[in-house]
């Protein structure tokens, strides 16, 4: 049985479940009372974003968002290309800029924001529509600037957060970014989403919710993070982008400097950081990367490095001795990867907690920058 939550960002890591569950339920309908309880997913891209609706070439999805907001773009942006097919880029919007760009008419943004009033976004997104694409916003504000501003807006149904670090907010807008993606693939191909795919959807809050128990119930150690250093992340395809999110939620949550690497990178140059007090926390749900994963795993045991593996049950037994194992329950990609990010949140906010730090409200940090 858990404590009841004593920070916000504890309480909005733990309503993940339920807010994916609303997300899920507006979408994916079960057609009761047929042969089979078929789940079947309604359209999700509002008409005036969707492709079918549009004539022309197979223009571009580029994605833009911030800090978090930014890695769920990385994570769209991967499923648009290998899921629907479609040519697709994830850009941080404080970098964006009109005067260095392609876009066009025949491309379509998403702009990402749990909070939709980052003025960064909200910059880049007038840009682009002056450019002349059409754009989606993606946020669980609905009633703010940035939703008011695209031609039209998705609500992810995570509700307000009001913990600095985002949690629920990045969860919500990468199921979105899926089921956006599922949705995109129909109109591309006609290719409907899988009984399979619809189905791990469907149990995905489920998943969640083992994953938080899972790691209540193992306890999440602090000590070797309380004297070092630095931190790495790794993670490769659409884990790369939970590594970056892991490494963002450690640095703020906890005011330790951590950077992310593709897992081989670290090789190229990190690793001469690697000591005993530099721990290295690796995401490696991926079954056909398990080889590479232990070889680098054997590596960093080596060093002496503390090393933690977010991996599912399948595969908990390939690891060295040394490292310690979060097992989440096996989901397809990419929600497995999303559902890596759990153990990763509840990290950042087990370390903040033993360093001492307000994990709610990170220093020189607001929940919403609006610096024009
Ligand atoms: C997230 O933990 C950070 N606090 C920060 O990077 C945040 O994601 C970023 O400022 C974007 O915020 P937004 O999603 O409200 O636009």
């Amino acid at each position: 049985m858990q404590e009841p939550a004593t920070t916000w960002l504890e309480r909005e890591i733990r309503e993940q479940p339920s807010c994916l569950g609303a997300l899920i339920e507006s979408f994916l309908q079960r057609s009761l009372g047929t042969a089979s309880e078929g789940l079947r997913l309604e359209r999700v891209a509002p008409h005036a974003w969707s492709r079918s609706e549009r004539t022309g070439s197979l223009g571009e999805i580029r994605l833009l968002g911030c800090g978090t907001a930014f890695h769920a773009a990385e994570l769209g942006a991967m499923m648009f290309e290998h899921i629907a097919g479609v040519p697709a880029r994830a850009e941080m919007a404080t970098s964006f800029d009109p005067r260095r760009t392609l876009l066009g008419p025949q491309d379509r943004v998403v702009a990402l924001s749990q909070s939709g009033e980052s003025s960064d976004t909200l910059r880049a997104l007038r840009a682009v529509r002056e450019l002349g694409c059409t754009t989606l916003a993606l946020t669980s504000n609905g009633d703010s600037s940035l939703a008011r501003g695209a031609h039209a807006s998705l609500d992810t149904k995570a509700g307000r957060e009001r913990a600095i670090p985002s949690t629920k907010g990045f969860t919500g807008l990468v199921l979105a970014l899926y089921l956006l993606a599922l949705d995109e693939r129909r109109s591309q191909s006609g290719d409907e989403p899988q009984p399979s795919e619809l189905a791990a959807i469907a149990e995905f809050p489920a998943r969640v919710s083992q994953t938080l128990e899972a790691c209540s119930e193992i306890g999440i150690d602090p000590a070797p993070f309380l004297g070092a250093q630095s931190a790495f992340f790794l993670g490769d395809a659409f884990e790369l982008a939970i590594a970056r999110e892991g490494a963002l939620k450690l640095a703020e949550t906890a005011l330790l400097p951590s950077s992310s690497y593709p897992s081989a990178e670290i090789r190229h140059g990190p690793l001469a950081l690697v000591c005993g007090t530099t721990p290295v926390i690796l995401s490696a749900c991926q079954r056909d990367r398990l080889e590479q994963h232990a070889q680098l795993a054997c590596e960093l045991a080596s060093l002496d490095a503390p090393l933690l593996v977010i991996t599912t049950h399948e595969a908990s037994e390939a690891w060295p001795r040394a490292c310690t194992v979060y097992c989440i329950p096996p989901a397809p990609a990419p929600l497995d990867a999303l559902l890596a990010v759990v153990p990763l949140q509840l990290l950042a906010l087990r370390v903040g907690r033993a360093r001492g730090c307000d994990v709610d409200r990170p220093r020189n940090l607001s929940k919403s920058v609006r610096v024009e």
